[in-house]
């Protein structure tokens, strides 16, 4: 198995740690029937990513077996950006049953964070994400994991978020600094509401990339 370091914007800040602590409780007290949970948004670079990570890191330090899935097969950065690893094969080899999901799992160094990145990006990721193979995955991960965190690409933009968002108990919606058009946000709210998902909450992401200093706020619903 791969052994990799985990890079997020924000790590060992004070602020960004403690945002986090809250989203986790938050996420903690909406159930215990939720344990496989996506992030998404409305546009691109709004921080679903860097949110979906730490609250995975997050998760693993109370000593949760905790599995990241980065189900953003179309423009996936994580392995380039996140977690350096000579690993190539991901979900996307696994929805085609090239690869099992244990021969592509990644280990985060010291820690019970894994994840399983996307891959190859594949013709058909709509398709991959709809199919049965993604169903058995998850089925398969319940039992092997406390929590499943699932980075998907922007809701308001392609399709991918709202199929995957059948298969999850929980969605958190990140909106980032660019502010988006209430309307636009109100529309991605109403799709996912419309699938079997709980939408669990939004969370507000200020970013300055160029100098890592963002912090984090939760608001209820
Ligand atoms: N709170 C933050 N503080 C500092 N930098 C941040 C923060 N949130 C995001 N960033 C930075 O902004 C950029 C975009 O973030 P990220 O990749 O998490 O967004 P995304 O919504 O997943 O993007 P995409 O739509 O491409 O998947 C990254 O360089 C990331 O490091
Ligand atoms: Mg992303």
């Amino acid at each position: 198995m791969s052994v990799a370091t985990l890079e997020v914007a924000g790590k060992d800040n004070y602020y960004v740690e403690e945002a986090i602590k809250v989203l986790r409780t938050n996420i903690q007290f909406s159930g215990n029937d939720v344990k496989v949970i996506m992030f998404t948004s409305c546009g691109e670079n709004e921080g679903k990513t860097t949110v979906a990570l730490h609250v995975a890191k997050s998760f693993s330090e109370l000593g949760k077996k905790v599995l990241f899935i980065d189900a953003d097969m179309r423009k996936s950065m994580v392995a380039a950006r996140n977690a350096r690893t000579r690993m190539t094969k991901g979900l996307s080899e696994v929805l085609t049953k090239q690869e099992n999901i244990s021969d592509c799992l990644v280990k985060i160094e010291n820690s019970t964070l894994m994840m399983l990145l996307a891959g190859t990006v594949p013709p058909n990721p709509v398709e991959l994400l709809n199919g049965k193979s993604f169903d058995s995955l998850i089925a398969a991960t319940r039992s092997n994991f406390d929590y499943v965190i699932i980075d998907t690409p922007p809701l308001g933009i392609i399709v991918d978020a709202a199929v995957v968002a059948n298969k999850c108990d929980g969605c958190v919606l990140v909106i980032g600094d660019k502010r988006n058009k209430i309307k636009r946000e109100k529309e991605v709210i109403a799709m996912i509401r419309k699938t079997d998902c709980k939408l669990l909450g939004a969370v507000r992401n200020y970013s300055r990339s160029s100098t890592d200093r963002g912090y984090y706020k939760k608001y209820k619903k």
